[in-house]
């Protein structure tokens, strides 16, 4: 019988540590809030994830070009994008306890839950992004910033990329890499962190086009994630309202995941006009305009963003996955994944330990050929399919006595716990379409 599974933050928070996904960092000096480290399964489950969105977008009809600018910013930049004057949020401090919170994440009217009193400041802004500096002057001018987005490296180098790489408007850059944003409270484990990963993606067209390529980047971006597995029906696009707008945006949708803590952005899509451009054009004193053929004058691209962090796609697809379930005698753990997902495709596990020489060579052939497999020949058979479902390992595949013979070894499903007989030679295809699929 199959039950209806509670997933709490708690339970993937405590699967995260326990199977080796995420940990926090330096855990055994107590951590620092807001920052993680990821563990074996986590580094391999995350670089499926980038894959993922890299392949989404090479599937698709346009240019798009990769790159991989630095993370260290200096003032100039980060003043003409807009940030040193507006990235931040708004902060209210319990004068009581001098606990500090995200104004809109407290109800002004009620105690603070820290000390229990009702003595609250004036809010106030708070910048988010981190500072520090270069070299061993103090000077203003070796100020640099840790980027709290990745998209400005892609509008200063646009005219390094259209001058070195014949790309033709439109066209996207879309880049993977980490951002740092000093959050007043971080919260709900990967949700909101200070150093965290983005997948990001700018679309430079004309402005006549911006508005039909919104609405196709829309439908785009929902599509991926239910093509990786996420349940369609705990997504849902939401346009922003005019108050809600960043300081760069002319139009905003979230895509949005229902969580266990409510219905949350989990990607944000953004007609940025020709903002960013414009800005850094501006600032910088260079061109940044491509020149129209067909009208023979030239014109500032705008730009729709995509842009979704790593880790929260991750911790959504680990909470799309967890299911518990209820067998005779045991509660089940099963990880859900897709396989392009799941950390591990397939584990490769002997009766006995006697029995392993055919799956070890198997483990090396898939692992050079990047398909990762988990070798495990000891305990009871149960006991290593339990795991496996634990860390959403899509197959098992078991060699015993009668395999020596005919040379056919067991499949094991983790969905359906159902179990049929394949060849020892199909193994490698019977992973690789289901990588496919
Ligand atoms: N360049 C646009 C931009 O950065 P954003 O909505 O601030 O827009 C984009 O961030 C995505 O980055 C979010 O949808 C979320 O997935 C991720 N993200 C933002 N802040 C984050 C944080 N503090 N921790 C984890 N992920 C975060």
């Amino acid at each position: 019988m199959v039950a209806e599974t509670v997933v709490t933050l708690e339970k993937i928070t405590a699967l995260c540590k326990r199977r080796g996904f995420i940990f926090q960092t330096a855990d055994i000096y107590n951590g620092l809030n807001g920052v993680y480290d990821s563990g074996p399964l986590g580094t391999l489950m995350k670089e499926n994830i980038r894959q993922a969105w890299k392949q989404s977008l090479r599937a698709l009809p346009y240019d798009i070009l990769f790159v991989d600018g630095a993370i260290l910013g200096n003032e100039a930049m980060w003043r003409a994008s807009g940030h040193i004057e507006n990235f931040h949020d708004p902060l209210v401090e319990c004068k009581a306890c001098n606990a500090r919170f995200r104004t809109d994440d407290v109800d002004l009217n009620k105690a603070c839950t820290r000390c229990g009193k009702k003595d609250w400041s004036e809010s106030r802004e708070f910048h988010m992004m981190f500072k520090t500096q270069l070299g061993a002057s103090v000077e203003q001018a070796s100020a640099a910033y840790l980027r709290p987005e990745t998209a400005q490296s892609i509008f200063v180098n646009f005219k390094n990329i259209i001058s070195s790489s014949r790309v033709k408007i439109p066209f996207g850059v879309a880049q993977i890499g980490k951002a740092f944003r000093n959050e007043i409270t971080p919260k709900q484990f990967l949700f909101r962190m200070r150093e965290f990963e983005q997948m990001e993606m700018e679309f430079f067209c004309k402005h006549e086009d911006a508005q039909n390529l919104f609405e196709f980047w829309r439908t785009e971006r929902l599509n991926f994630f239910s093509h990786i597995g996420i349940t369609p029906e705990k997504l849902r696009l939401r346009a922003h309202e005019q108050t809600e707008l960043s300081h760069y945006s002319s139009a905003t949708s979230d895509v949005e995941y229902e969580f266990p803590f409510g219905w949350k952005e989990l990607e944000g899509i953004a007609h940025r006009g020709n903002y960013d451009l414009s800005q850094h054009s501006k600032f910088s004193g260079k061109e940044l305009a491509v020149f129209d053929d067909a009208t023979k004058s030239s014109y500032v691209p705008d730009v729709v963003e995509c842009s979704v962090g790593v880790d929260r796609l991750f911790l959504t697809l680990l909470f799309d996955a967890y299911s518990e379930e209820q067998l005779e005698k045991e509660t089940r753990t099963v990880l859900r994944l897709h396989p392009r997902i799941a950390p591990v495709k397939a584990a490769l596990l002997p009766l006995v330990d006697s029995l392993g020489e055919p799956f070890r060579q198997l483990a090396r052939e898939l692992r050079m050929q990047g398909i990762e497999v988990q070798f495990d020949s000891s305990g009871s058979i149960g006991k290593r399919y339990r795991r496996q479902d634990e860390i959403g390992t899509p197959f098992c595949f078991t060699y015993d006595y009668q395999s020596a013979e005919d040379q056919s070894v067991t499949v094991r499903h983790r969905d359906s716990m159902q179990q049929e007989r394949i060849a020892f030679d199909q193994i490698q295809n019977y992973i690789k379409q289901a990588l496919l699929a």
